[in-house]
């Protein structure tokens, strides 16, 4: 791993040195905007990445019948036409009730050490069984589900290629499900292309946008939108105003009680968000320039508001630029084949 993020560093560093000479010195990435670059995805030794774990934990992420009804899949609600997320303020349950959170996008989730805008999961692996056990999503009872596996031949076989000797179980499943998420990654956008050393991937509007997100008398965005992957694995209240109802969600809090995690959710990547409107955890901003427009105000309600919130003075042209910045962080749609289910 980490010799791997050093080759990078390095290659990332001649790049740039290569194009200094190309064009006007401020269109141009600096040698210290390279912290953004994303390394190698990082996986657990004990869950290495392999084709056959791959291809079967894309068969169970599309597959509706790791549902009670067979009516939903993980892609139902991290569909990847909708940059992985599913377009609703709030999630809808497997009986069509309305979630209290948004979905959030699994778009290089693989980077994030801590997982869910609560943060009560620590890796993809820890993950993967909740929402299938989750009354509200899945509905699924295990036993029925890994009995189900182990008597589809298709899957039987699948399971025995890619993790031998292993039953099939809540393990097994949620390792596979996980090799599958690290493989959706995003690092093919104009904002990557453009720290690679092509100095026209990004327009002037989006590159003044970049400074602006960065500079901590600006938009100070980077200071919880942290490089590499827009996310410092912190949580913050944001003063939404969904904070001023008479019980609101307490986020953090709930599972760390500390005054200061009243109300914080965990800071998102904004890889691909583009794509994946309504934003916050309660789908309260229906743009990306509602959601600026939320910072330059410094938040709504201030009660156990974070520090870093304040009124940021931003023109219009300004917050145009930064909203501009944002949709250079979305990659090219891959055509992603969808998985052939065993029947
Ligand atoms: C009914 C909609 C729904 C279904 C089905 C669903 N999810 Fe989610 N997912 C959510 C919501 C909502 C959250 C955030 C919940 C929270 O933080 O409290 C979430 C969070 C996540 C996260 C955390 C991402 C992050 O950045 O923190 C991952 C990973 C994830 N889901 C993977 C899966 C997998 C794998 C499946 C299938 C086994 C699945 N989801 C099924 C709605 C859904
Ligand atoms: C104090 C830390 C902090 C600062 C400063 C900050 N953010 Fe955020 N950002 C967060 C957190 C935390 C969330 C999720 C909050 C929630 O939903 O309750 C978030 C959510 C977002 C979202 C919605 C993403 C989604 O998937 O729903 C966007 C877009 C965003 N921020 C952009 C920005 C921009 C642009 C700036 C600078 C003008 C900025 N952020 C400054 C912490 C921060």
């Amino acid at each position: 791993m980490n010799k791997l993020k050093n080759i990078l560093t390095a290659c990332a560093i001649a790049v740039a040195g290569s194009v200094g000479a190309a064009g006007p010195a401020e269109l141009l990435a600096h040698a210290d905007d390279m912290t953004w670059l994303l390394p190698g995805v990082p996986y657990p030794t004990e869950n290495a990445p392999t084709p056959e774990r791959v291809e079967l934990g894309k068969k169970l992420f599309f597959d509706p019948r790791l549902s009670a009804d067979n009516s939903v899949s993980c892609a139902t609600c991290h569909n990847p036409v909708l940059g992985w997320a599913d377009g609703r303020a709030t999630a809808k349950s497997i009986q069509g009730k309305d979630l209290q959170r948004a979905s959030p996008t699994i778009v290089n989730a693989a980077f994030n050490s801590i997982q869910m805008w609560d943060g009560r999961k620590k890796s993809l692996e820890d993950q993967a069984m909740g929402p299938m056990e989750s009354m509200v999503e899945m509905a699924m009872n295990l036993n029925r589900l890994f009995a189900w596996l182990k008597s589809d031949a298709d899957y039987a076989a699948a399971f025995a290629a890619a993790y031998p000797g292993e039953a099939i179980d809540d393990k097994t499943v949620s390792k596979a499900i996980a090799s599958f998420e690290r493989t959706v990654i995003s690092n093919n956008s104009p904002f990557d292309r453009w720290l690679r050393g092509d100095a026209n991937a990004m327009s002037a509007s989006q590159i003044r946008g970049f400074r602006l997100f960065t500079d901590e008398n600006k938009g100070n965005c980077a200071v919880c939108h942290q490089a590499p992957n827009f996310t410092d694995n912190g949580f913050h209240n944001l003063g939404l105003p969904s904070y001023g109802a008479p019980e609101p969600d307490v986020g953090r809090y709930a599972i760390k009680p500390i005054a200061v995690l009243k109300g914080a959710f965990k800071t998102p990547t904004l890889r691909e968000v583009a794509r994946t409107a309504p934003y916050f955890h309660d789908g309260s901003a229906k743009s990306l320039m509602e959601v600026v427009e939320h910072y330059n105000k410094g938040g709504v309600v201030r009660k156990d508001i974070s520090p870093e919130m304040r009124e940021l003075g931003l023109s219009q042209q300004e917050m145009q630029d930064i909203v501009a910045f944002m949709q250079a962080l979305t990659s090219p749609q891959i055509n992603l084949a969808l998985p052939e289910l065993p029947y």
